[in-house]
């Protein structure tokens, strides 16, 4: 499947240097905007109001929703490649709480898929990582929490990591939502990032193999629909694994 890519690259080298110094970077959304002036969001936070439920949920709930497709990235080319759909897995020692099994999670429609704005952002994202390698595999997920008025955990694996090298966790959207403070912390637990994404397009991106996230639990602010909606993206060598999952951040 063809997809727009982004033609430049925009990261500061700093920030680069942050994740892999550090293991972490907090990417502003008002940045993230600066640096895609031609994105064109609209669609693809849309999309988000069509996810399918998680039947996945260990605790039988409800409250979360979410599509995940996989992709292939290439330096300088004009377009992500799309895999074959495939049933998702993570091993227990992974995810303990929904590893073990398979999960089907319904893919992308094509129209997100091919949506120019998802590939910008890959772009940008891959763009702040330390990488030498001109071919990434890519796993989206997109991710809906909804909150009402007892908390709900976005992650409830609690801070955990994915199984990937690196995962950017963009918020899409946020209504009517209180809490879901974003923790990055490394193998020693000293805490790298603390910080809750208000604004679409806030985003950290962390190098999984040396890190932990997690997020505070949610809770609707007030009456009415309470949302939370992440785009979760992980990043894979093509000698690592390509499943695996971004688990809710
Ligand atoms: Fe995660």
């Amino acid at each position: 499947m063809a997809v727009a890519a982004p033609v430049r690259s925009l990261c500061p080298a700093d920030w680069r240097r942050e994740v892999a110094r550090v293991g972490a970077v907090h990417l502003p959304g008002a940045w993230v905007r600066n640096q895609l002036p031609a994105l064109d969001f609209g669609r693809l936070a849309e999309s988000f109001d069509a996810l399918p439920l998680d039947r996945h949920l260990h605790d039988g709930g409800t409250y979360r929703r979410r599509r995940f497709s996989r992709f292939v990235w290439e330096r300088g080319a004009t377009a992500l490649r799309r895999l074959p759909h495939q049933t998702f897995f993570q091993s227990r020692s992974v995810n303990p709480l929904h590893g073990g099994f398979p999960r089907h999670f319904a893919p992308l429609p094509t129209s997100t898929a091919s949506d120019p704005a998802l590939a910008q952002l890959v772009g940008l994202f891959i763009d702040c990582l330390p990488i030498e390698e001109d071919t990434l595999w890519v796993n989206v997920h997109q991710i809906r929490v909804l909150a009402g008025e007892h908390p709900v955990g976005p992650a409830p694996e609690g801070i955990h990591s994915d199984g990937h090298d690196f995962v950017a966790i963009v918020l899409v959207r946020r209504e009517n939502v209180v809490g879901g403070r974003s923790i990055v912390r490394d193998a020693a637990e000293a805490e790298l990032v603390s910080t809750t994404m208000e604004s679409p397009l806030d985003a950290v991106v962390v190098d999984d193999r040396r890190t932990l996230h997690g997020v505070t639990p949610i809770r609707r602010a007030g009456p009415g629909p309470a949302l939370r909606d992440m785009l979760l993206l992980d990043f894979n060598r093509p000698t690592g694994s390509s499943s695996g999952s971004g688990s809710g951040s």
